[in-house]
């Protein structure tokens, strides 16, 4: 592999729980991972981003740790981790372990002797505080983002701990050196058992501001308990050394070992000083998936992230987003725009990260309330329908009842999609995304980063990427006829065609062209 490789790398997000079960107890586990590497080898991405699989009681699914060096028992254990590194390794894969730094959960070994002994070092480690109205009223005004009070109460100090998240995810105080060096080791712990990168959950959360101060109460972009937009909360100055640190760190280290924040900010010009060469490799670049479908508005998302990063990650969904084949309105609309605006992110320069089930065109699914299990949904009384939806299980074969993920029972219901979409129907969505990452890979090394935008109608988005491959994509609902001389690489949709200097791009598709 090239070095600096997770530069234009694709990197596929696995949900644990979700992507294969190999002991029948209805969630997934990393043995299932290892046994299921051939379909990301078929698919051709470049490295597999796991999330967390270490011990954790799973009030947020694994988000909450209560041990960052060790498996959780129902993921597998240290070993079966070993072996899935080598297997993903013999096939030239990557693994990118997901990291946990602003909060551990309420039962790791510090917050329980934080808890039973107030005056130990380990309470020094979380963010402790007296309450308000003699201790009854939380200390600050501040929201968790899944939902009520941020604050929980220590019934037996009467003290107040902060919490961004759960309850049961207390958050780390970053302003304690003993923070920092307990998580050097855990680095290491994963460098040295060879992990080729991290993932970093809220990157741009572990400082808060010092005072803790009450937040003023405007209304946030995004929405209530919304990530952005929240000044004392995220993003504080002192945030982007933690990274400094690491990357050394990293750096100490041989084989190309990457880090990527998720840094949920959408700001881009915020979000890149997290990102260089003496700080982190990438941040998410959240923006694409906020962008409504249409050419004028994915345009100018791209440009902004083109000029800010050099290059940008691109995120359509992930564990945390509605799935994008629903919100581009659904069905084989929704599939079809979401595969034109896949092939347009995989044309540009940068690395994309591809989120399991999205190459199978999944929907979000419609989870029973009796089935839903994601904290927001419990922690806003059912308000927020949370994340449950974009996180039940990979289809396998469309024989049921467990679909090839489990033998035993799903711990979340199949979406209605599972027969349809199915690894082993080789739905159309998959075919167009082997093709699409097969002809990336086979141009890999003849592109360079600059993009030249090409005057066309205002429903298309078409491109000229450094090295001769030309991208349009048709946001309008007729098929659209564009000047550009060339031979189709690619099209997402039936019907594209190209001669005499003119490409006809049907509509909500994609055509690459290779230019003469
Ligand atoms: C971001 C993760 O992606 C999400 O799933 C989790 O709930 C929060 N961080 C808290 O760890």
């Amino acid at each position: 592999m090239p070095s600096e490789w997770w530069r234009d790398a694709v990197v596929y997000e696995i949900y644990i729980r979700s992507y294969a079960d190999s002991d029948g107890d209805g969630v997934g586990d990393l043995e299932g991972i290892r046994t299921h590497l051939d379909h990301l080898v078929d698919l051709g991405v470049d490295a597999l981003w796991v999330t967390p699989f270490y011990p954790s009681p799973m009030a947020d699914h694994g988000y909450d740790v209560a041990d960052y060096t060790d498996v959780e028992p129902t993921f597998g254990d240290l070993a079966a981790f070993d072996r899935l590194l080598a297997a993903a390794h013999d096939r030239g894969l990557r693994v990118i372990v997901d990291l946990v730094p602003n909060h551990t959960s309420s039962e790791h070994a510090w917050f329980k002797e934080a808890v039973a002994d107030p005056s130990s070092a380990m309470r020094e480690r979380y963010l402790f505080r007296d309450g308000r109205d003699g201790g009854a009223l939380p200390p600050n005004n501040w929201t968790s983002v899944f939902g009520g009070p941020a604050w929980s109460r220590d019934e037996a100090s009467g003290q107040w701990y902060l919490h961004l998240f759960d309850s049961g995810q207390p958050d780390l105080d970053w302003r304690n050196p003993d923070v920092h060096e307990a998580w050097r080791g855990i680095l290491r712990f994963w460098l040295d058992r060879g992990a080729d990168g991290f993932r970093i959950d809220v990157a741009h959360g572990l400082y808060k501001s010092a005072l803790l101060a009450d937040e003023e109460t405007v209304a946030r972009p995004g929405g209530p308990g919304s990530n952005v937009g929240r000044p004392q909360v995220w993003d504080q100055p002192e945030v982007t050394d933690v990274f400094r640190d690491w990357r050394r760190i990293t750096d100490s280290y041989d084989g190309d070992r990457m880090m990527v924040g998720e840094v949920f900010i959408l700001d881009v010009d915020r979000v890149k000083r997290y990102v260089g060469d003496d700080r982190l490799h990438q941040a998410f670049n959240f923006t694409v998936f906020r962008t409504p479908w249409g050419a004028a508005a994915l345009r100018a998302t791209i440009e902004t992230a083109l000029d800010a990063f050099d290059p940008p990650t691109w995120v359509l969904s992930n564990h945390d987003l509605t799935r994008h084949v629903t919100r581009y309105g659904g069905g084989d609309l929704g599939r079809r725009r979401g595969l034109a605006v896949t092939a347009a992110l995989l044309a540009l320069p940068g690395s994309p990260y591809l989120y399991q089930g999205e190459e199978l065109g999944l929907e979000e699914s419609d989870v029973p309330p009796e089935r839903r299990t994601d904290p927001t949904w419990f922690r806003t009384g059912g308000k927020v329908p949370g994340r449950d939806g974009c996180r039940t299980p990979i289809p396998w074969t469309a024989a049921g009842p467990g679909h090839g993920f489990t033998t035993g029972h799903p711990w979340l219901p199949f979406g209605a999609d599972a027969a349809t979409c199915a690894v082993d129907t080789t739905p159309a969505v998959l075919t167009a995304y082997r093709s699409m990452l097969s002809v990336r890979r086979s141009l890999r090394g003849s592109l360079g980063n600059r993009v030249t935008w090409l005057d066309t109608a205002d429903d298309v988005l078409a491109f000229e990427r450094e090295g001769g491959l030309v991208c349009v994509l048709n946001t309008a609902a007729e098929d659209v006829d564009v000047m550009a001389a060339g031979d189709i690489l690619l099209a997402t949709a039936q019907g594209a065609s190209a001669s005499g200097g003119v490409v006809t791009v049907p509509s909500a598709s994609t055509v690459w062209l290779r230019r003469r």
